[in-house]
């Protein structure tokens, strides 16, 4: 950014959330809409929102999380509802711990902030079949997402169920709660053609049900351009600056923004570069949206088997502003805040009219908002992807930089332009190992283990002609279906000859693993595009009786596409060519089922079964296996900050610790290994293949495991590892310190005319910023200079000019949470008058008595 001579009024946000935008808890509130904007007591609203997914983190994360959204400019977080996991048995509820929804949503209202419930009930959200029960599947003569009387008739009683569980805590806005809008179905639009007359029929009366429950908050309905009124249509996707609603009576929304994307395993990890979300964002304002939604602002961990898929990954940390673990994400964090700043300053220009735009050249354009002919707030756009330009609007010059806007709330000066990042930076914004971590492992010795059963292992287990489709055969009651069969081999005919026989395995899905005579032949495994695969190996058999046992294995169940719910999973074919007949279709004989595995029934995760019998004792502790459970006590990292598992040395599996599933893993799975980047041009369309990193590498190592699923003396971690795996080299890690960085150039001066900031804003000289993360403070400053410094955040060096200031940011910064410094040469000195300076500064943030460790 440096040389950038933009007119750019560095904006410090000295109260964070501007006041009068809390909401009055308790107090009744009507909500409406009209073409322009949501209506909450008579005025119209200019909104930020953001997805926190409240299963996806343990309650005690909530506050922190939802208050470091608010920090972050946010005045609504949305949250989808899940089905599945709120009615496990039909009519039996749940709504406990994670999935305690009244608890959350009550959270966000003691933040003051609103809530956006998408009630669904089809969520997709990469969780287990859209959120969809698995024992819907088995209502006979049902079709999902149709119109058929037994769907509708089961997706009613849930909506009810969760409108009137709502409505008994006066959650609605109209009761004096936080929620201010609902959401029904889900990106129906998208999938609508596949299911001809039925579709519209059902969007008809998803329309009709969600409208009679009487929610007396406005509806909505994403990427459903047909949504019937009163519903309000709305946008999802990476741009929504062209999105009109569908009839001139609703207000232009954006449902779901993408921070990043999803993870799945064996993909490189999706990241999307800030000044393009940005942009994104100020497009969407500049042309009349006024409501907008971060999916996500937190993701968060897919614990358990609640990952949808096929194979989406155990994290879900979607590249938002806030990671995988709560923490802040720089810049991306600071540099929406300040966006979501200037965006408010526009506030009363926005819901006051239409804008009208202006061209300023190719590829180049204004927006403005008048209220009266000269009182007014402009947008100024540069959307070309490649070359940068000055503007002349209202007679005065401005540089915008390409794939970018210019905020100006009084139609003068710029306070904020989506490519210029002038908030801090983090240098270790993954949880890996670095010397800003604790971490402890264990000796091989500390590890028990017991060996899986190869093949049938219960009296439960039953015989079929042909192979099953496994949804249907498991009930999704476990990932893993045994399919076993015996192959005989007329000894006088084998003999003498070569035994070598190709084996070919087909499966709708999602992997399997496969032994001859109880021993591993191979391992095939599809990807979350397509989950299909076939497995061809050569195998040896014995003259005489010989054992084929396929372990077939699920990897989340689909959530997305049209009928996704009845595509099956499992193995469909089974071939051998070369033995005596020459070629044999196993595909249609006899074969014996075993649900789940042994390991899974006998309970071998839980804690109760911790010194039992079964568990053999460490020493030998067999590595490089399939099919075995390993368990050992670990003492985790004190403090009190999120701990996170290495499982890079493992395969694949699932893991526990004290008796809680962190998730599926499977570090074994490696990305492709070209196409990624680690600095993506942020300019021009994104798209989730546009930015990648971590290519030729594993998708997932390090898992994340809860405080509050830890003891302060000894926990306890099983693994059930399927590939084959080393658990000795596994190691706990917590993050103690991390380093952050701000630089700042005195050209980023105000400009010297008459405009006054506004509430919240000053504009005297720049300030260079520091803040940690809540709870944390500044340690130490590692490196800060006033001259001409060069590099960036981890790799700052002295310029030709420079001051070393060190004892002036110690002196204002350490020990506390945040702090600022002006940039002047009356405060910082001047080593080179007549040269254009900057500050450059790296400062150290630490968790309570480390500190020590690091001054
Ligand atoms: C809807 O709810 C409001 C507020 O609880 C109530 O006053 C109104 O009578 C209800 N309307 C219908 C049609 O049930
Ligand atoms: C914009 O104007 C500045 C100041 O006149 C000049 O230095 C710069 O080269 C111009 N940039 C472009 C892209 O025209
Ligand atoms: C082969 O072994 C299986 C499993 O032990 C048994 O069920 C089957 O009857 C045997 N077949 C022959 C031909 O011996
Ligand atoms: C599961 O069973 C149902 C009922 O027999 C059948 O209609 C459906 O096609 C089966 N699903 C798959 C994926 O095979
Ligand atoms: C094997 O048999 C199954 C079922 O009888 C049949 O559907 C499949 O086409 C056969 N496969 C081959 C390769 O002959
Ligand atoms: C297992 O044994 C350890 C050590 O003796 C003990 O601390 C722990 O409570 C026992 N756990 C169970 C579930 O019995
Ligand atoms: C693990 O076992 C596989 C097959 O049994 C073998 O190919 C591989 O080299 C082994 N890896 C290690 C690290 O021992």
């Amino acid at each position: 950014m440096e040389g950038m001579n933009m007119r750019t009024i560095i904006v410090v946000f000295v109260i964070l959330v501007l006041e009068g935008y809390c909401w009055e808890r308790g107090v009744s509130t009507t909500v409406t809409y009209d073409h322009k904007a949501l209506v909450i007591d008579g005025k119209r609203r200019i909104l930020q929102s953001g997805s926190i997914h409240y299963p996806r983190a343990t309650p005690d994360m909530w506050p922190s999380i939802i208050s470091k959204a608010k920090e972050g400019g946010l005045d609504v977080i949305e949250s989808y509802v899940f089905w599945n996991n709120h009615e496990p048995v039909r009519g039996q509820y749940y709504f406990e711990d994670r999935f305690d929804l009244v608890r959350f949503v009550k959270t966000v209202e003691e933040a003051g902030l609103y809530v956006h419930l998408r009630i669904g009930p089809y969520v997709c959200a990469e969780w287990n079949y859209g959120g969809f029960p698995v024992w819907l599947h088995f209502l006979p003569g049902i079709q999902f997402r149709t119109s058929n009387e037994i769907f509708k008739s089961e997706m009613k009683r849930f909506l009810e169920k969760v409108v009137n569980l709502m409505k008994n805590e006066n959650l609605f806005a109209s009761q004096g709660g936080p929620i201010i809008l609902a959401q029904v179905e889900n990106e129906y639009g998208n999938v609508e053609g596949s299911y001809g007359d039925g579709g519209k029929q059902y969007v008809k009366w998803a329309a009709e049900t969600a409208v009679s429950l009487n929610t007396t908050v406005p509806w909505v309905m994403c990427s459903q351009r047909d949504a019937p009124d009163p519903i309000i249509n709305t946008c999802n996707g990476f741009y929504c600056d062209g999105f009109t609603a569908n009839t001139p009576s609703k207000p232009a929304m954006w449902t779901e923004n993408y921070p990043g994307w999803f993870l799945a395993f064996g993909y490189p990890i999706p990241y999307r570069p800030v000044e393009d979300l940005a942009f994104a964002v100020a497009r969407f304002y500049e042309k009349g949206g006024t409501f907008q939604n971060y999916y996500m602002y937190f993701g968060g961990t897919n614990f358990g088997r609640t990952a949808g898929g096929p194979l989406t990954a155990t994290s879900y940390d979607y590249d938002a502003p806030l990671d995988e673990y709560g923490f802040i994400r720089q810049p991306k964090w600071g540099h929406l805040r300040d966006l979501h700043m200037a965006i408010k300053h526009c506030e009363d220009y926005l819901v006051e009219a239409d804008p009208s735009s202006v061209s300023l050249g190719m590829n180049l354009e204004a927006h403005v908002y008048y209220k009266t002919s000269n009182d007014c707030a402009a947008f100024l756009a540069n959307y070309d992807s490649k070359v940068d330009s000055n503007v002349t609007f209202k007679g005065i010059s401005y540089f915008l930089p390409a794939w970018s806007v210019s905020i100006l709330p009084d139609c003068k000066n710029v306070v904020f332009n989506t490519a210029k990042v002038v908030s801090q930076k983090t240098l270790d914004v993954s949880f890996t190992h670095n010397t800003f971590t604790s971490e402890s492992s264990l000796a091989s010795s500390a590890w028990d283990w017991y060996k899986e059963n190869v093949g049938v292992w219960g009296s439960n287990s039953f015989v079929a002609s042909g192979l099953l489709e496994q949804i249907n055969t498991t009930k999704d009651t476990s990932d893993f279906l045994w399919y076993t069969t015996s192959i005989h081999v007329d000894e006088k005919i084998e003999q003498d000859q070569n035994k070598e026989v190709a084996l070919s395995i087909s499966s709708l899905g999602h992997a399997a693993l496969v032994f001859v005579n109880k021993r591993p032949v191979g391992f095939g495994y599809g990807n979350h595009d397509d989950a299909s695969f076939v497995l061809k190996t050569k195998i040896s058999l014995n003259p005489g009786n010989n054992t084929l046992d396929v372990l077939s294995m699920m990897i989340g169940m689909k959530n997305y596409g049209s009928w996704f719910d009845i595509q099956g999973a499992g193995v469909n074919s089974v071939v051998l060519t070369g033995s005596k007949n020459g070629k044999e279709n196993l595909s249609a004989t006899k074969w014996t089922y075993q649900v789940g595995l042994e390991g899974e029934s006998l309970g071998l995760y839980k804690t109760k079964l911790q010194n039992s019998s079964l568990w053999r004792r460490g020493n030998a502790t067999p590595t490089n296996q399939s099919l075995i459970w390993y368990k050992a006590t670990f003492l985790a990292p004190s403090g009190k900050d999120p701990v996170s598992v290495d499982l890079s040395s493992m395969g694949k599996g699932q893991a526990w610790v004290n008796g809680q599933s962190i998730g599926r893993y499977w570090p074994a799975y490696h990305s492709r290994s070209t196409g990624c980047t680690d600095n993506c041009d942020y300019r021009g369309s994104y798209n989730a293949w546009k930015c990648l990193k971590k290519c030729g590498q594993p998708t997932q190592t390090m898992y994340h495991i809860p405080r509050p699923w830890l003891n302060d003396g000894e926990n306890v971690l099983v693994l059930h590892e399927e590939i084959g795996g080393d658990p000795s080299k596994i190691s706990f890690v917590t993050r103690t310190g991390q380093e952050i960085c701000a630089s700042l150039s005195e050209s980023d001066l105000p400009p010297s005319d008459t405009w006054k900031p506004k509430v919240g804003f000053t504009s005297e000289v720049p300030l260079v910023r520091l803040t940690c993360d809540q709870g944390w403070h500044i340690a130490s400053i590692r490196f800060a200079s006033f001259g001409t410094p060069k590099g960036d955040c981890g790799a700052f060096i002295p310029g030709t000019c420079h001051a070393n200031v060190a004892s002036i940011f110690q002196q204002a910064c350490v020990g506390k949470q945040g702090c600022s410094v002006p940039i002047s040469a009356a405060n910082l000195g001047d080593p080179c008058p007549g040269v254009v300076k900057s500050v450059a500064v790296q400062a150290l943030c630490s968790v309570g008595d480390i500190t020590l460790n690091y001054h």
